[in-house]
């Protein structure tokens, strides 16, 4: 099987540009924005690209069959900032026409072997849970065995930005590709190795996955994530002190006026230093007034697309005697994303502003396309090894099939205590319920 895949949600093309410069090839995308279609048509060309509603999409309207399929769905009703309706939200409930579309796909035989699922930490959290329980649910009915992690963007580049992966691997690869599987190993095991990378899988993941051992996870021993050593400095655009993009005197003396003590201490201290240091501030509404929060580790906060104009984050610089204040540029944002300065964004600020605060950060992509993406690929085309742990007839034959109500049916021949069987039981009957509720508003 060739490295191709289709690009859902697929924004200004950032999950396409990592994947491509892994050497994947993209068949088809869909979004609905015209203004991203516009950046992701200068770089990438819009021929294979459909501009519309993904509900409109049919299963049979998709190219050959690729080997991956990537939904970076919007995060709108699981940010903890938004209102957290949840995947019964208009926005994040899109997620379910992609869901439609893998059970069709499925029915046609013509699944993706991989697919790739990205949004915020807050898609663990919402309704409790409740949420990505749901949505593995429904990934193991679509005959995908589920990992989940977190990667934090600032392992790779100066930004923090947590985001959580599901991966989602053939049920017929599943056993040859992860190292542990909650339908072929006993929990003890299952727990133990899901605990052993825990820069991948914090307390947050654990707990999502050790709540529902009943849905079909699938835990891949990785290697550990790089350490970036490149520091905000290292990337901001080099403007001369003449520049109109530097703010006036009164603009940047409100600005310290809205920090804390502990700020303004520090930015003073960098104003004594015969060089340049730079950090980042992001204004926040608080009950006492607008404040101006400093981040002065040399890491950018986390990209946000600027809603109400308030969440533009701005650059301080302070060194030699002085102290200056700008908006971050577009061109730092995309930086920040991991993109090459070649990469062509919106001449409108708020536009560019827009389709990289919502966009996957490049290096993040690259680093899940080598170690999921490619070793699923060659499990596809290699011969099943016969006698191995996981290529075993007994270790496959307690995998459940997807097709019965799979996710809790059957007997893994684990031990478990009652109380445990309650609580995954009560768990998933939560999920299935919230699901059900979801799909009927959907319908609607
Ligand atoms: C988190 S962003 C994806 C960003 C993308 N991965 C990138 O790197 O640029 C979610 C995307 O979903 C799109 N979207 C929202 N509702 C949609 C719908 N009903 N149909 C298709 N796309 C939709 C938005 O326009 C947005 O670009």
């Amino acid at each position: 099987m060739q490295k191709t895949f289709l690009e859902f949600f697929a924004g200004i093309g950032l999950f396409r540009l990592g994947l491509e410069l892994e050497g994947w090839t993209c068949l088809w995308a869909n979004d609905i924005t015209q203004d991203k279609f516009d950046t992701y048509a200068a770089n990438f060309g819009g021929e294979d690209f459909f501009v519309g509603d993904v509900w409109k999409v049919n299963a049979g309207d998709l190219p050959a069959p690729a080997a991956l399929a990537t939904a970076s769905f919007p995060c709108t009703d699981l940010s903890v900032a938004g209102e957290r309706e949840g995947l019964k939200g208009s926005e994040s409930g899109t997620v379910g026409a992609f869901l439609n579309i893998l059970h069709a796909l499925r029915r046609k035989k013509r699944a993706p072997p991989l697919v790739v699922l990205e949004n915020v930490v807050g898609l663990l959290t919402s309704h409790e849970g409740a949420d990505v329980r749901g949505l593995v649910w429904e990934l193991n009915r679509a005959g995908y065995t589920v990992d989940l992690v977190l990667i934090d963007a600032v392992h790779f580049v100066p930004q923090s930005r947590p985001r959580v992966f599901l991966i989602g691997v053939d049920d017929k690869l599943a056993p040859r590709f992860f190292t542990a599987t909650s339908s072929t190993c006993d929990e003890l095991e299952f727990r133990a190795i899901l605990n052993e990378s825990h820069d991948l899988r914090p307390r947050v993941v654990r707990d999502t996955v050790m709540s529902s051992v009943d849905l079909r996870w699938g835990i891949r021993r990785l290697p550990k994530l790089p350490t970036h050593k490149h520091r905000l400095a290292d990337l901001v655009e080099d403007m001369p002190d003449e520049s109109p993009h530097w703010w006036a005197a009164d603009q940047v003396s409100r600005l310290l006026s809205q920090m804390s003590e502990k700020h303004i201490s520090t930015v003073n201290i960098w104003k004594q230093a015969d060089s340049y240091r730079y950090g980042t501030v992001y204004r926040r509404v608080r009950k006492t007034g607008s404040m101006a929060e400093l981040r002065s580790d040399g890491i950018a906060g986390c990209l946000r697309t600027p809603r109400g104009g308030s969440s533009k984050q701005i650059v301080v610089r302070a060194g030699r005697g002085r102290v200056d204040a700008r908006w971050m540029t577009p061109r730092e944002y995309g930086r920040l994303q991991g993109v090459p300065d070649s990469f062509v964004h919106s001449d409108n600020p708020t536009k560019a502003y827009f389709g990289y605060g919502d966009a996957v950060c490049v290096p993040v992509i690259r680093w899940l396309a080598s170690k999921y993406a490619v070793p699923a690929l060659e499990l596809v085309s290699s011969p099943r090894r016969v006698g191995g742990v996981w290529g075993s007839a007994g270790a496959r034959s307690k995998v459940r099939s997807h097709s019965s109500a799979g996710a809790v049916s059957g007997s893994s021949g684990r031990v478990r205590s009652d109380k445990q069987d309650v609580a995954c039981a009560n768990a998933l009957c939560e999920s299935r319920n919230r699901w059900k509720l979801w799909s009927i508003h959907k319908r609607r």
